[in-house]
Protein backbone atom coordinates (compact mmCIF):
# COMPACT_ATOMS: atom_id res chain seq x y z
CA UNK A 1 0.00 0.00 0.00
CA UNK A 2 1.19 3.27 -0.54
CA UNK A 3 1.21 5.96 1.89
CA UNK A 4 0.53 9.47 0.35
CA UNK A 5 1.71 11.71 3.59
CA UNK A 6 0.69 15.32 3.34
CA UNK A 7 2.23 17.89 4.95
CA UNK A 8 0.22 21.25 5.84
CA UNK A 9 2.30 24.63 4.75
CA UNK A 10 4.47 26.36 7.46
CA UNK A 11 4.20 30.11 7.55
CA UNK A 12 7.21 31.95 7.54
CA UNK A 13 7.76 34.26 10.20
CA UNK A 14 10.89 37.06 8.97
CA UNK A 15 13.43 37.99 11.90
CA UNK A 16 13.86 41.04 11.94
CA UNK A 17 17.29 41.65 13.23
CA UNK A 18 18.22 44.69 11.31
CA UNK A 19 20.45 47.41 13.00
CA UNK A 20 18.29 50.92 12.74
CA UNK A 21 14.68 51.65 11.92
CA UNK A 22 15.82 52.88 8.30
CA UNK A 23 16.52 48.97 7.84
CA UNK A 24 13.68 48.12 9.06
CA UNK A 25 11.65 50.15 7.32
CA UNK A 26 13.01 48.89 3.74
CA UNK A 27 12.69 45.31 4.27
CA UNK A 28 8.90 46.01 5.36
CA UNK A 29 8.69 47.89 2.04
CA UNK A 30 10.72 45.40 -0.20
CA UNK A 31 8.49 42.51 1.55
CA UNK A 32 5.58 44.05 0.94
CA UNK A 33 2.17 41.68 0.99
CA UNK A 34 4.20 38.09 0.46
CA UNK A 35 5.23 38.49 4.10
CA UNK A 36 2.63 37.59 7.05
CA UNK A 37 4.96 37.52 10.10
CA UNK A 38 7.32 39.64 11.85
CA UNK A 39 9.51 38.47 14.72
CA UNK A 40 10.75 41.43 16.55
CA UNK A 41 13.42 40.49 19.08
CA UNK A 42 15.45 42.23 21.91
CA UNK A 43 17.60 43.83 19.79
CA UNK A 44 15.02 45.45 17.69
CA UNK A 45 12.51 46.10 20.66
CA UNK A 46 15.17 47.45 23.32
CA UNK A 47 15.91 50.05 20.50
CA UNK A 48 12.82 50.80 18.96
CA UNK A 49 10.23 49.80 21.39
CA UNK A 50 6.45 49.72 21.07
CA UNK A 51 6.81 52.04 18.38
CA UNK A 52 7.93 49.64 16.01
CA UNK A 53 5.73 47.05 16.96
CA UNK A 54 2.92 49.45 16.13
CA UNK A 55 4.57 50.71 12.99
CA UNK A 56 5.02 46.59 11.65
CA UNK A 57 1.16 45.99 12.79
CA UNK A 58 -0.09 49.19 11.07
CA UNK A 59 1.48 47.71 8.03
CA UNK A 60 -0.36 45.02 8.01
CA UNK A 61 1.39 41.95 9.74
CA UNK A 62 1.17 40.75 12.63
CA UNK A 63 3.99 40.50 15.12
CA UNK A 64 5.71 37.63 17.11
CA UNK A 65 7.60 39.54 20.22
CA UNK A 66 10.36 37.24 20.83
CA UNK A 67 11.10 38.70 24.26
CA UNK A 68 11.92 35.32 26.25
CA UNK A 69 10.24 36.33 29.57
CA UNK A 70 12.14 34.33 32.10
CA UNK A 71 11.36 35.65 36.12
CA UNK A 72 9.16 35.04 39.05
CA UNK A 73 5.83 34.53 38.53
CA UNK A 74 4.45 37.99 39.67
CA UNK A 75 6.88 39.91 37.63
CA UNK A 76 6.12 37.90 34.61
CA UNK A 77 2.82 38.44 35.12
CA UNK A 78 2.98 42.06 35.23
CA UNK A 79 5.43 42.38 32.75
CA UNK A 80 2.77 40.95 30.14
CA UNK A 81 0.17 43.15 31.68
CA UNK A 82 2.60 46.03 30.37
CA UNK A 83 2.40 44.47 26.49
CA UNK A 84 -1.34 44.53 27.13
CA UNK A 85 -1.93 47.39 24.61
CA UNK A 86 0.19 45.80 22.08
CA UNK A 87 -0.84 44.20 18.81
CA UNK A 88 1.20 41.57 19.19
CA UNK A 89 0.17 37.85 17.87
CA UNK A 90 2.93 35.54 19.70
CA UNK A 91 5.04 36.19 22.55
CA UNK A 92 7.65 34.35 23.89
CA UNK A 93 8.35 33.07 27.54
CA UNK A 94 11.12 30.93 28.84
CA UNK A 95 10.23 27.30 29.99
CA UNK A 96 12.74 27.30 32.51
CA UNK A 97 10.48 29.88 34.87
CA UNK A 98 8.44 26.64 35.95
CA UNK A 99 4.63 25.38 36.05
CA UNK A 100 3.63 27.94 38.47
CA UNK A 101 4.74 30.97 36.36
CA UNK A 102 3.31 29.69 33.09
CA UNK A 103 0.17 29.13 34.28
CA UNK A 104 -0.18 32.24 35.65
CA UNK A 105 0.83 33.78 32.48
CA UNK A 106 -1.54 31.80 30.60
CA UNK A 107 -4.32 33.27 32.99
CA UNK A 108 -2.88 37.09 32.52
CA UNK A 109 -2.44 36.61 29.03
CA UNK A 110 -6.60 35.39 28.38
CA UNK A 111 -7.18 38.65 29.93
CA UNK A 112 -4.59 41.31 28.87
CA UNK A 113 -3.79 39.54 25.51
CA UNK A 114 -6.42 37.02 24.54
CA UNK A 115 -5.18 37.10 20.66
CA UNK A 116 -1.86 36.15 21.61
CA UNK A 117 -0.39 32.82 21.31
CA UNK A 118 2.27 32.07 24.40
CA UNK A 119 5.20 30.45 23.34
CA UNK A 120 7.28 28.27 25.07
CA UNK A 121 11.07 28.58 24.92
CA UNK A 122 12.92 24.60 26.16
CA UNK A 123 16.71 24.40 25.42
CA UNK A 124 18.49 27.70 23.73
CA UNK A 125 19.78 25.99 20.47
CA UNK A 126 23.36 27.52 21.48
CA UNK A 127 23.30 25.33 24.75
CA UNK A 128 24.62 21.71 23.79
CA UNK A 129 25.23 18.45 26.13
CA UNK A 130 28.44 20.25 27.97
CA UNK A 131 26.65 23.63 28.86
CA UNK A 132 23.53 21.71 30.12
CA UNK A 133 26.09 20.18 32.62
CA UNK A 134 27.62 23.24 33.59
CA UNK A 135 24.28 24.62 34.84
CA UNK A 136 23.70 21.09 36.54
CA UNK A 137 21.24 19.64 34.42
CA UNK A 138 22.18 15.62 33.88
CA UNK A 139 19.75 14.69 30.90
CA UNK A 140 20.68 14.64 27.42
CA UNK A 141 19.29 18.30 25.36
CA UNK A 142 16.65 16.21 24.15
CA UNK A 143 15.61 14.68 27.18
CA UNK A 144 15.57 18.37 28.53
CA UNK A 145 13.43 20.08 25.84
CA UNK A 146 11.17 17.36 25.91
CA UNK A 147 10.63 17.75 29.74
CA UNK A 148 10.35 21.32 29.25
CA UNK A 149 7.81 21.22 26.37
CA UNK A 150 5.37 18.58 28.09
CA UNK A 151 5.52 20.94 31.32
CA UNK A 152 5.13 23.68 28.67
CA UNK A 153 1.85 22.27 27.26
CA UNK A 154 0.71 21.06 30.72
CA UNK A 155 0.96 24.58 31.63
CA UNK A 156 -1.52 26.19 29.11
CA UNK A 157 1.49 27.01 26.34
CA UNK A 158 -0.34 27.25 23.07
CA UNK A 159 3.38 26.86 21.42
CA UNK A 160 7.21 25.60 21.69
CA UNK A 161 10.09 27.41 19.62
CA UNK A 162 12.03 24.14 18.54
CA UNK A 163 15.54 23.71 16.99
CA UNK A 164 14.65 21.87 13.12
CA UNK A 165 16.19 18.43 14.59
CA UNK A 166 13.69 18.37 17.62
CA UNK A 167 10.32 19.11 15.45
CA UNK A 168 9.85 14.98 14.78
CA UNK A 169 10.47 13.68 18.25
CA UNK A 170 8.50 16.62 19.90
CA UNK A 171 5.32 16.31 17.16
CA UNK A 172 5.11 12.59 18.28
CA UNK A 173 4.99 13.45 21.76
CA UNK A 174 2.61 17.10 22.38
CA UNK A 175 -0.73 17.15 21.31
CA UNK A 176 -1.82 17.87 17.72
CA UNK A 177 -2.98 21.64 18.49
CA UNK A 178 0.28 22.84 20.07
CA UNK A 179 2.45 24.93 17.48
CA UNK A 180 6.09 24.22 16.68
CA UNK A 181 7.69 27.20 15.34
CA UNK A 182 11.77 26.50 14.24
CA UNK A 183 14.45 28.47 13.74
CA UNK A 184 17.76 27.26 11.52
CA UNK A 185 16.07 27.75 8.41
CA UNK A 186 18.82 27.79 5.59
CA UNK A 187 17.52 27.15 2.07
CA UNK A 188 19.07 25.20 -0.03
CA UNK A 189 22.50 27.08 -1.41
CA UNK A 190 22.14 30.29 1.55
CA UNK A 191 25.15 30.74 3.60
CA UNK A 192 24.96 28.72 7.45
CA UNK A 193 26.41 31.38 9.62
CA UNK A 194 26.52 30.84 13.20
CA UNK A 195 23.13 28.40 12.34
CA UNK A 196 24.75 24.74 13.41
CA UNK A 197 21.46 22.60 13.39
CA UNK A 198 20.00 23.48 10.70
CA UNK A 199 17.22 22.14 8.25
CA UNK A 200 16.09 23.25 4.58
CA UNK A 201 12.15 24.77 4.47
CA UNK A 202 10.68 21.87 2.83
CA UNK A 203 12.19 19.56 5.41
CA UNK A 204 11.04 21.28 8.09
CA UNK A 205 7.54 21.33 6.60
CA UNK A 206 7.93 17.63 6.25
CA UNK A 207 8.87 17.34 9.78
CA UNK A 208 5.94 19.42 11.49
CA UNK A 209 6.59 22.88 11.55
CA UNK A 210 3.79 25.06 11.81
CA UNK A 211 5.77 28.36 11.59
CA UNK A 212 9.46 28.90 10.02
CA UNK A 213 11.99 31.77 11.68
CA UNK A 214 14.36 32.97 9.21
CA UNK A 215 15.90 35.97 8.72
CA UNK A 216 19.57 36.50 7.38
CA UNK A 217 18.60 33.80 4.05
CA UNK A 218 15.61 36.63 3.25
CA UNK A 219 17.73 39.58 5.12
CA UNK A 220 21.06 39.17 3.50
CA UNK A 221 20.04 38.24 0.02
CA UNK A 222 20.55 41.07 -2.78
CA UNK A 223 16.66 40.54 -3.73
CA UNK A 224 15.02 40.45 -0.28
CA UNK A 225 11.44 40.05 -1.99
CA UNK A 226 12.80 37.27 -4.51
CA UNK A 227 14.57 35.80 -1.82
CA UNK A 228 11.06 35.16 0.57
CA UNK A 229 8.94 33.92 -2.73
CA UNK A 230 11.68 31.17 -3.31
CA UNK A 231 11.02 30.17 0.35
CA UNK A 232 7.11 30.14 -0.29
CA UNK A 233 7.32 28.84 -3.52
CA UNK A 234 9.52 25.59 -2.03
CA UNK A 235 7.73 24.97 0.87
CA UNK A 236 4.05 25.23 -1.45
CA UNK A 237 5.37 22.64 -3.69
O1 LIG B 1 19.26 34.78 10.58
P1 LIG B 1 18.64 33.50 11.10
O2 LIG B 1 17.72 32.85 10.10
O3 LIG B 1 19.67 32.57 11.66
O4 LIG B 1 17.70 34.01 12.30
C1 LIG B 1 17.09 33.14 13.21
C2 LIG B 1 16.33 33.92 14.24
O5 LIG B 1 15.80 33.01 15.19
C3 LIG B 1 17.19 34.92 15.04
O6 LIG B 1 16.34 36.02 15.40
C4 LIG B 1 17.56 34.14 16.28
O7 LIG B 1 17.79 34.97 17.39
C5 LIG B 1 16.29 33.31 16.49
N1 LIG B 1 16.47 32.10 17.28
C6 LIG B 1 17.38 31.11 16.95
N2 LIG B 1 17.50 30.00 17.74
C7 LIG B 1 16.74 29.87 18.84
C8 LIG B 1 15.79 30.85 19.17
C9 LIG B 1 15.69 31.97 18.36
O8 LIG B 1 18.06 31.22 15.94
N3 LIG B 1 16.82 28.78 19.57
Amino acid sequence: MIRIVISKTPEVILALDVDNRQEAQKILHATGEKLKWVKVGLQSYLRDGPDLVHTIADSGKKVFLDLKLHDIPNTMAKAMESLATLPIGMLTLHANAGEEALLLCSDIGKSFLPDTLLLAVTVLTSMDQRALQSIGVKSSVIEQVERLAILSVKSQMGGIVCSPQELIHLRAKLPNDTRLITPGIRPTGSAIGDQKRIMTPSLARDAGADYLVIGRPILAANDPAQALENILGEIRN
